[in-house]
This record gives structure tokens, sequence and C-alpha cells, in this order.
């Protein structure tokens, strides 16, 4: 087999066979295969997409690029939910606590910010002390023990993934259906669950810019998830504006630690609710979705969730103090009001521009060495559907640089589509299953 023939077949819009993408899969992993020539291959798919079985193939071949955990000890059915991607996207910080404050196990790797979504793990990492890097050993044993742990991608789970992504975002070749199936699904099933949630966001601030592509990407999934034996949920939901109010490290550790108490902005909670519904009845634990959304609500009320919360930070040597008070978290340097400069219904906030003003605010990377700065961001204190007067707080930025914080505001009131008509929304649109 050579690649120059696998690559010309894929640019000729031909099926490739298991083997010739395994091939692919294992000589690029072992760096027999040049980037120019995996790039040209990537190109060629990015064009002329791939078939349902081409796509399981592709995932099946990143999956075993690497080791797959085995969370088989752990209980017969284990639930990994995934998002992918969006802006103020802190789910799985609130998530994660809340199943596992309902005796479900919760063994949950997180990836890093690339770009203006940020990672989950980045944003755990602002409560001082909290190690995301530990063993697996450690990891499956923090599971046994206290019911959760969340760490990031330190093992090596689909090691061709991260090449063939990494790629990607270099070529422009990251909004493509197969290309994100396969890198989402290799992982999951990596990482050893056997049950998993997806949150499927669409709209400015997602991969898929509307229903159709959500759907098609859903789909794609669920059919990838049958063919290895994993089954898969799809929750599509709105990213047209940024999820909650708050968009950067701390600050969404704030909102999330807040929502734990019981404060909780209405978007936000509609996507935890349903994801967590889903999550419970795919672990066996109750397939009534609105007996299921009272009990995450009630583990909220009653405090269970954010004791649980406490108890993963604490055990992954985290300072919980900053959880008791959240105002030991370190505040940026510059707080600038952002006021609004007409009166009317907020009819829109793209969540990518928001995105991206964060992200040169520090709270992203560019590049992968980029290094965080974990205090700055934005926080919103009106979204769609709002009412606001002229002159009133829309948002507010915590930046530390003068010109970036001007920036911020600007860019800020430019993406604030104001109008005289009031807006209806949804966040969470469709379930697939
Ligand atoms: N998230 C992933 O893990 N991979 C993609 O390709 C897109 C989103």
């Amino acid at each position: 087999m050579n690649i120059i023939d696998i690559i010309a077949k894929k640019r000729d819009g031909k099926e490739l066979s298991e083997e010739e993408i395994k091939y692919f899969i294992e000589e690029y992993t072992a760096n027999r295969i040049e980037d120019y020539q995996a790039a040209a291959l990537v190109m060629a798919i990015y064009i002329n997409r791939m078939s349902y079985r081409e796509t399981k193939d592709l995932t099946m071949a990143m999956a075993n690029s690497g080791d797959i955990l085995d969370l088989s000890k752990l209980g017969e059915n284990v639930v990994d939910k995934h998002s992918t991607g969006g802006v103020g996207d802190k789910v799985t910080l609130i998530l994660a606590p809340l199943i596992a404050s309902l005796g479900i196990p919760v063994a949950k790797m997180s990836g890093r910010g690339l770009g203006f979504t940020g990672g989950t793990a980045d944003k755990i990492e602002a409560i001082p002390g909290y190690n995301t890097s530990i063993s697996e050993k450690d990891f499956i044993d923090n599971v046994k023990k206290i019911g959760i742990s969340l760490i990031t991608q330190t093992l090596n789970l689909a090691p061709a993934d991260k090449k063939i992504y990494a790629l990607r975002d270099t070529i422009a070749c990251t909004e493509s259906i197969p290309l994100i199936a396969s890198s989402i699904m290799s992982k999951k099933i990596a990482s050893g669950a056997n049950k998993i949630v997806l949150d499927v966001t669409c709209g400015y601030g997602a991969f898929m810019k509307n229903l159709e592509q959500a759907e098609e990407l859903s789909k794609t999934m669920i059919e990838i998830g049958k063919l290895a034996n994993r089954e898969t949920i799809c929750i599509i939901t709105d990213m047209n504006e940024p999820l909650g109010y708050a968009v950067g490290n701390s600050l969404e550790v704030i909102e999330a630690i807040n929502f734990l108490n019981g404060d909780m902005p209405e978007d936000l909670k509609d996507v935890v609710i349903e994801l967590g519904a889903y999550m419970i009845k795919l672990a066996g634990k109750g397939d009534n979705i609105e007996e299921n959304k009272n009990k995450l609500l009630e583990n909220i009320k009653n405090g269970k969730a954010y004791n649980k919360f406490v108890e993963l930070v604490q055990n992954q040597g985290g300072d919980i103090s900053y959880l008791e008070d959240v105002n030991k978290f370190e505040k940026a340097t510059i707080i600038k009001e952002v006021r609004a400069e007409e009166e009317g219904y907020i009819k829109e906030i793209n969540a990518e521009t928001i995105g991206k003003i964060s992200c040169d605010l520090g709270a992203g990377r560019k590049t992968k060495s980029d290094k965080i700065d974990l205090t700055v961001g934005i926080v919103l204190h009106k979204k769609v559907g709002d009412y606001t007067k002229k002159g009133e707080l829309i948002a507010t930025v915590y930046a530390n640089n003068e010109e970036k914080a001007n920036y911020a505001e600007k860019e800020i009131l430019n993406t604030y589509k104001i109008g005289q008509e009031k807006v209806t929304k949804k966040t969470v649109i469709e379930i697939i299953s």
C-alpha cells in the first residue's frame, strides 16, 4: 500500500477501504507519512467527504492508535458527555459533580482550549492547587473512592486524533462532519465509556453554523456509536450567543460554583438539566426524563451537587476556600463597564465574536504553546431577549491591558444588536437518538 495512491483515490471521490484508512492512521501516527501528504488526504476528505462506513473505520483506527481505557470496573454502564465546542461552556464543571451526586460514576477527561473555545481542563485549573494531570491508576481510584474524577488528556488516548486535529487547524479543515465526528468519537471510545451523551452546538459560536449541519453531524456520530457498540444520544443546543453570562476561565468557574449554589442562568440551566437527564437514562438509573430533571434540580437545591464539587476539588489538591468565597479568585487589573448606546431588545450577541474578544484579552490560546491568563474575560449582563435602556450596563470586561480593554469595549458594542421587537429564543433545540 502507498499513501500517494490513497490520496489520489480520495482526491477522485472514491471510497477508501478499511485497510487503506488503517494504513494511513498507523503510518501517520508513527511519523512515517509526511505532514504535507496527510494534509493532502485530509483536504481530499474535507472536499469529497466520507461514507458512514469510512467514518466509522477512521474513528476506530484513531481510537486504536493509542491506549483504550477500561472503565468496566466502574460499572456496567459508564456514561460520558462531550460538547462539540462553544463559548462560555462551563457545562462539564457543573454536570460532572451533579451526576456524581446521584451515585453515577463520573470519569471525565477534558481537553484544553485552542482558539476561541475554552477547555474545561484550563478552567478548573483556575482553582489553585487543582491537579488535572494524575496517573491513570489515581484517576480510576478517585472514581472508586468518591465517585468522580476530572482530569486532562495526559494519557496516550487517540494520539492520531491529536496529530490530525492540530493539522486540520492549520489547513482550514476543521469544519468537516466526518472529521469532527471521527475526532470526537475516537476520543470517547478510547476514554472507555460505553454510553455517550453529546452536546452538539449550533450557531455562530459553533462548528455547525445551522441546524441542518448539526443534525447531520449528530446522525453521523450516532451511527458510528451503533457500529462501535456505544449507545449515543445527541442534544442539539443553541450557540448563537454565549452560554450563561461569563466567558473566561476563572469567571466561568465562579459562574459554575454559583450555579451549584442555586444561582442558575436560564439557558445554562436548560442545557445542564437536559444533558443530565439523558445521562441518568443511559446510566440505567431512570427512564423518565422529566423525573430525571427533577432529581437533578433537587440535588442542586439540597446542596449535594455543590458538596460533590467540593469533594472533587479537595480530592485533587484544590484549595476549597475559593469555592467557599469566590471573591478570593485573583482579579484582572482593569475592569471596564460597557454600556448600551441605544434602548431596545437585545436581538443578537455573536458568540464567536465574544469568544474571539475574550481570546484576544488572553483567556484563550492562539497557538498550542500560548499561556492562558486565567483572570481575564467578559461577563455579560444582558442576553438575547432582554431589554436595555440607553446607558445601562450590558457587559463588563476584565483585562490586564488598557489597549485590549478599549478594543474589547468597542467590539462588544458592535456585536450587541439592539432592536425594537421582542425576541424569543430556545436553547435546547432537538434530541436525536
Ligand atoms: N471537538 C473535537 O474533539 N474534535 C473536533 O474535530 C471538533 C470538536
